[in-house]
């Protein structure tokens, strides 16, 4: 829309084509429901700026591997050696590449008869459910799933049948009403660090002849003996049939993977879109990974750490009356609900060094925004200390008793107390 053309010296000439009405209307709608009114002309998720000694739980970056010396040299010496490769689709991969290598060195990680690794978590999840469903099949999403799985279905064709967040009542109720299909959940879910009741789904899909597809990326890394997730963990690895995965969370890098079998993953490659239509992974990255598998496998200490500091972490907020109760996981939310409160309790937190992700339609419910907090497992006791007196510090400012996670919370609580 907009071409820059120097002309002079430093002298830029802009020009701009013209917009059409329906165009401009949609832009027109953000800036004035969005940035003015609901944002007061600023931006929800633009506070300040984290000082040196800000305690910043923004990354997903759970086991604090992002800058170790040993992945960061193995991508050093690749990229020195190979620069970026061939820029080419997945699709002409083959022979003894050494993605090919790593792909299977994953799958005997994780107990799948292949891996196929993609660009991105989002190409996982929306190139295998493109292949795997279609107008005819309908697809079952928990409807706090991650919005790649949504954007799946939309681009398979097939109709979507969302089910209340973690309830298998309501997921078998809804098979029974329309057949046999494709069960999509999250393992963990990502805005409040939720766990999926995986045993009970994978129970109720196979029981009534549905593909079980479960998202790890928030569990793999940081769950299981070797961090190889939960699905393994719990056993189910023959009962689930593709685990996908975003590797820019414990594997602190940029790509994707989906769990299948060996004849499934040449069928993928050679029909998922984003699998042929988009180019493969550079070979540092590759090299990278190969790495960081080696120390997401043998560096247990910090699983331990991770969740010693999310314990902690969990516990002295919910202890604080916030209400952190419906996750377990390493994603810590505190629910503000509206975007206005969520501004002043984003506001509240920065001011005092703790920088959180803002979490806000369309990534939440319109009126459960929240700030996630990702617990890693570098946080030392003397950070988890300071986020703890900062949340206690700010109760009264951010207004958390009337705060409608709250108000559940102790609904919740007097429910409990009635039924003894
Ligand atoms: C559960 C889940 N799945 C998929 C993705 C997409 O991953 P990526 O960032 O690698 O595209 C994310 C990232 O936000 C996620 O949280």
């Amino acid at each position: 829309m907009e071409r820059q053309e120097q002309r002079t010296g430093n002298e830029w000439r802009v020009h701009r084509a013209a917009e059409p009405e329906f165009l401009k209307r949609r832009i027109d709608w953000y800036y004035r429901e969005r940035v003015e009114k609901t944002w007061s002309g600023g931006h929800i998720m633009r506070g300040r700026t984290p000082g040196d000694d800000a305690v910043v739980l923004m990354s997903n970056d759970y086991l604090s591997i992002a800058g170790h010396e040993a992945i960061l040299e193995a991508q050093a010496a690749t990229v020195r050696r190979e620069g970026n490769g061939l820029l080419m689709s997945g699709v002409f991969l083959h022979g003894d590449n050494p993605q090919l290598a790593l792909e299977r060195r994953l799958a005997a990680w994780l107990g799948s008869g292949a891996t196929v690794l993609c660009q991105s978590g989002w190409c996982a999840n929306t190139g295998l459910i493109q292949v795997i469903a279609d107008e005819s099949v309908p697809v079952y999403v928990d409807m706090f799933a991650h919005m790649s799985l949504h954007e799946g279905i939309a681009s398979s064709g097939a109709t979507p049948y969302p089910f209340r967040h973690n309830d298998v009542e309501c997921l078998e109720r809804m098979i029974r009403r329309h057949g046999p299909g494709v069960v999509l959940i999250d393992s963990v879910y990502s805005t409040d660090g939720s766990i999926a009741p995986i045993e009970e789904i994978v129970r109720v899909g196979n029981e009534h002849g549905c593909v079980l597809v479960v998202d790890e990326s928030h569990s793999l890394g940081t769950h299981g003996e070797t961090g190889e997730g939960l699905v393994p963990a719990l056993g189910l690895t023959d009962r689930v049939h593709f685990r996908t995965a975003s590797l820019a969370k414990a594997f602190a890098g940029r790509a994707g993977l989906i769990t299948c079998t060996e004849r499934f993953a040449d069928y993928f490659r050679s029909t998922s879109r984003p699998a042929i239509f988009s180019s493969t992974l550079l070979p540092h990255e590759v090299a990278g990974f190969e790495a960081t598998l080696r120390v997401i496998r043998s560096e247990g200490w910090r699983r331990v750490r991770l969740r010693r500091n999310t314990a902690y972490l969990r516990g002295q907020l919910g202890l604080l009356g916030y209400n952190v109760h419906e996750g377990e996981a390493q994603i810590i939310a505190l629910e503000a609900g509206t975007e206005p409160n969520t501004i002043v309790l984003r506001d509240a937190l920065e001011a005092r060094g703790v920088f959180g992700s803002v979490f806000c339609a369309p990534a939440t419910p319109a009126k459960r925004s929240l700030i996630r907090l990702s617990v890693n497992a570098g946080l030392s006791m003397r950070q988890l200390e300071r986020v703890v007196a900062v949340c206690a510090a700010i109760r009264d400012e951010v207004g958390m008793a009337e705060w409608p996670s709250t108000r559940r919370l102790s609904r919740c609580f007097d429910r409990r107390r009635r039924a003894g």
